[in-house]
């Protein structure tokens, strides 16, 4: 006896290395796990609940593998700024850009970052996802970081949905701090990490010529590891500096961007299993003619995934569903590349096992969609085909 079934519903299961097609399937529940999925005609018995999805399509509870969704302000002046041609790297060295975003994040709030970062999670979660990232980096001080942390899962524990966080909180180099970089990434290392290894499931570090090098990084990684801390990277997304093998030598869980990474940084990540994570909205809003090297990853066997990146400076963007179509036309993904990318690869790029494909045993989070095929979800630019979602084999709205 099953708690609930899905019934009258088409499934892409993301099992199988593809989309995992089925076509006329059902998927059942019990004790917030997936205890049976397969062609409806093969539903083994009876459940206490049945729900008719009326012709819908169910994917796995989409899953947002790299945020900053909590901070303080906005950057729409600076957007201006570089619509009148200023540049995002000057910017941020004249102590704008996120230095302007760490100003307001300071100035706030617990409540406030909450309240500010609500709207923003509603959105995605309005869109199918049922997993969400965030990252902190915007204090650049251990209070500050640490409250970004607390304010990620004060959300998660507000809205129906699964937040991971992440200490990142060597993402700038603070004022205090300006020209004694490896000063601050030792205080990371030694103070703030520490402190914050209880609010944080994984430490990041901005790897790239416009932030840490690879002595700062290594020192902040190290540390991670010592309190056994999963970590990823911010890496080679302004320029080549071999992010993509310093993340697969310490085995990272991924690197994220890679515009810039070389092909043998990216064969270590295939050999290492470190996931590549693709944040077209940035290359997109930076207008970054360089674009992740999809081919080489595919030859390496690279797993890919796709998040939105939301941030204020580089990708203000509200929408998973946008960067299907962003990752597909911008970096020509396939459909079953993207949609992956958002499910059982975002999964990976977060270390869960439990959850980004239907199959028995997995969390029950499910993505309902009123579309005629999969691919239509990467196709619309804008518009919401969600018609419902579910977590550990709850629905909610
Ligand atoms: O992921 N790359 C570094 N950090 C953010 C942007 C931060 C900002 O501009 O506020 C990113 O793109
Ligand atoms: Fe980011």
């Amino acid at each position: 006896m099953f708690d609930r079934v899905w019934l009258n519903a088409h499934l892409a299961t993301m099992n199988d290395g593809g989309l995992g097609l089925i076509e006329d399937g059902a998927v059942a529940a019990r004790g917030g796990q997936i205890a049976w999925v397969g062609p409806r005609a093969a539903l083994p018995g009876p459940a206490a609940e049945t729900i008719d999805c009326h012709g819908a399509w169910i994917l796995p509870g989409l899953i947002d593998c790299h945020t900053h969704l909590v901070f303080g302000g906005d950057r729409a002046d600076e957007f201006e700024r570089r619509l009148a041609g200023e540049d995002y790297a000057a910017i941020l060295a004249a102590g704008g850009g996120i230095l302007s975003t760490v100003r307001a994040t300071r100035a706030a709030s617990e409540s406030a970052l909450i309240a500010t970062a609500m709207p923003r999670l509603n959105a995605l979660l309005a869109e199918g996802v049922t997993t969400v990232e965030i990252k902190s980096g915007y204090g650049l001080e251990q209070e500050a970081e640490l409250r970004q942390l607390r304010a990620a899962r004060r959300l998660g524990a507000a809205r129906p949905v699964s937040v991971v966080t992440t200490l990142l909180a060597a993402h700038a180099v603070p004022p205090e701090y300006k020209g004694r970089s490896a000063d601050y990434a030792k205080l990371v290392a030694e103070e703030i990490l520490p402190a914050a290894r209880h609010l944080a499931d994984a430490v990041d570090v901005f790897h790239d010529p416009l932030a840490f090098n690879d002595a700062e990084t290594r020192l902040v990684l190290d540390a991670a590891r010592r309190l056994r801390l999963p970590v990823k990277l911010h890496g080679d997304q302004h320029g080549d500096v071999g992010s993509a093998a310093l993340g697969a030598s310490y085995g990272a869980l991924s690197v994220d961007h890679l515009e810039h990474a070389n092909a043998a940084g990216l064969a270590a990540m295939g050999r290492a299993g470190t996931t590549a994570v693709l944040l077209p909205g940035a290359t997109y809003f930076l207008r970054e003619a360089t674009k992740p090297g999809i081919a080489a990853m595919r030859e390496a066997g690279v797993r890919m995934a796709l998040s939105t990146d939301l941030n204020p400076g580089s990708s203000p963007a509200r929408s998973l569903l946008l960067m299907l179509n962003l990752g597909c036309t911008l970096f020509r993904l396939t459909v079953a590349e993207a949609l992956r990318g958002v499910t059982v690869n975002a999964a990976a790029a977060l270390g869960l096992g439990d959850r980004g494909r239907l199959a028995p045993g997995l969390r029950c989070d499910l993505a309902l969609f009123r579309i005629a095929r999969p691919a239509e979800l990467c196709y619309w630019i804008g518009g919401n085909p969600c018609i419902g979602r579910v977590l550990e084999g709850i629905a909610h709205a």
